[in-house]
């Protein structure tokens, strides 16, 4: 009786736990648009160490892309010509070897992040069969214009396109009904996009890094195209391109070009190296093209403050969040900046604020202070000079931080400072008994894996700051500014 009744509910709970899997899936693709954190490059099991490696292998660069003889500002500058070039026909046919540029095979890896496949001829792309048909090649090459190739999850949301050898313009290969007299460049918002933080490491910067030098005469073809996400940064492509964004996969035209791009170039998190880049740009020319996009007046940031409304106060602006990592005592934080001197603004940004509203508050803050995620991203539109504090949630999280908004503020002119949460102003140690590994071994609970981190120490976390502390901090801020 009873093992017939354990077998009956055996298959039950089977299912169950299928059910229950299969929501978790979902919820997690669900959120992918929101929260960069649900999907990881992260395979379960990792210890630290190879966490950490992993991390790090994500910033190491390949030095495939340069040539030992010449610099690779020069070689790139070479590329602007090329863009502009009347005859960029007959490059494919000189180069030997399947239609490289210049002994480059015709896609390469730019980094361990992003491939990237560029090709001059006869070009015809048809975005409904993904398909590209390319004169002067041999062989097919599979590609995914996203720069995340480290991480398969994120590329199994990015669709992957085909580039054909067209070898006879009376093959099977499909006719133009659009001819482009400028260059096509063709990336993809699938992946993790919609994402604050993804949108710019994963597409934006690559996007700047891989265009800028085209002028403004460059067709845009995007890929998994997200209406709302293209109207988001419009303003922003306007400042790469004079062109409509193409919607590249519902597009019923053949498109064709005389030079086609696939993919960005990637180079650091939220960075740019200037010795690689075309013109030998920086991020901080990416700001600048984002300012110009947003209609951003402070170029400074300054302890007299200076945005409209400021009234001589250097302004703070608390950036919130509603979920996860929140402020238990934002209000009290608030009181406490407008004691200390601060004209004070709380906001909380998602992915359907207005971006030049948003845009323009950011840059009109001096101290800009808020828990680790997406949100600290808007340090794009930070005035120079300006103070980023990072608030890392406890639980040895610096590797993480340091990656994502550390490392890459530096170069964006942005002044940076941490703020270790103690476990004392961690909701954890109610949450907890005071002998729990999650409060005493920290690296313990990284050794599990991406997601025991992300569940202990990033989804369940809340802060109360010290407010000793938080005004020490803002003191130092303010002495921090121009
Ligand atoms: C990761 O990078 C940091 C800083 O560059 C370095 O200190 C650390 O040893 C690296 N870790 C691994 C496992 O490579
Ligand atoms: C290609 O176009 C046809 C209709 O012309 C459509 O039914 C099909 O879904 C499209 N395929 C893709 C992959 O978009
Ligand atoms: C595009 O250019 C090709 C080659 O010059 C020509 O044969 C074709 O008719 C053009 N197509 C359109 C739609 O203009």
């Amino acid at each position: 009786m009873k093992s017939s009744l354990r077998s009956r509910q055996e298959p039950r709970r089977v299912s169950n736990a299928v059910i229950i899997g299969a929501m978790l899936l979902s919820l997690c693709v669900l959120s992918i648009v929101k929260a960069r954190y649900c999907a990881t490059p992260f395979a379960a099991g990792k210890a630290e160490d190879q966490l950490q490696e992993q991390m790090n292998s994500s910033i190491r660069m390949e030095t495939e892309e340069e040539s030992p003889a010449r610099t690779s500002g020069e070689e790139e500058d070479d590329e602007e010509e090329e863009a502009t070039s009347a005859a960029p026909a007959a490059k494919v046919v000189a180069a030997a070897g399947g239609g490289g540029r210049k002994g480059k095979p015709t896609c390469y890896m730019t980094s361990k992040r992003s491939e990237r496949c560029d090709v001059s001829g006869d070009i015809r792309v048809d975005g409904n069969r993904s398909a590209i048909y390319v004169s002067g090649i041999d062989r097919e090459w599979k590609t995914k214009p996203y720069a995340r190739y480290h991480d398969p999850v994120a590329m199994e949301h990015v669709r992957q396109y085909t580039l054909k050898p067209l070898l006879d313009t009376t093959s099977a290969a499909p006719a133009c009904t659009k001819n482009h007299s400028v260059p096509g460049f063709l990336f993809s918002n699938g992946g993790f996009s919609g994402n604050l933080y993804h949108d710019y490491t994963d597409v934006l910067v690559p996007l700047f890094i891989s265009t800028h030098q085209f002028k403004r005469r460059v067709q845009f073809l995007l890929s998994g195209m997200k209406p709302w996400w293209v109207v988001k940064f419009t303003p922003f492509f306007r400042q790469l391109t004079r062109f409509d964004v193409i919607d590249v996969d519902n597009d019923r035209e053949v498109h064709c070009f005389p030079r086609l791009v696939v993919g960005a170039t990637f180079h650091k998190d939220m960075g740019v190296i200037p010795a690689k880049s075309p013109g030998h740009v920086s991020v901080v020319d990416f700001k600048r093209a984002l300012r110009a996009a947003f209609g951003l007046e402070r170029e400074a940031a300054s302890r007299r403050g200076g945005a409209p409304g400021t009234n001589g106060k250097p302004r703070l602006l608390i950036i919130s969040r509603r979920n996860s990592r929140r402020f238990l005592n934002e209000r009290e934080m608030a009181s406490a900046a407008a004691a200390a001197g601060f004209d004070v603004r709380v906001a909380e940004p998602d992915q359907h604020t207005d971006m030049a509203t948003f845009a323009k508050l950011v840059n009109s803050a001096d101290v800009m202070i808020g828990v680790h995620g997406a949100g600290l991203t808007n340090m794009v539109f930070l005035p120079r000079g300006a103070v980023l504090i990072q608030v890392v949630p406890f639980g040895g999280l610096e590797w993480l931080t340091g990656v994502t908004f550390k490392d890459p503020a530096a170069d964006m002119e942005v002044n940076y400072m941490d703020y270790n949460v103690k476990l004392d102003e961690s909701s954890l140690i109610d949450q907890y008994p005071r002998n729990h590994p999650v409060l005493t071994d920290p690296y313990a609970i990284h050794k599990q894996g991406w997601d025991a981190l992300k569940a202990a120490y990033l989804d369940k976390q809340n802060i109360r700051m010290d407010l000793d502390r938080f005004r020490a901090t803002l003191q130092e801020a303010l002495n921090r500014l121009p």
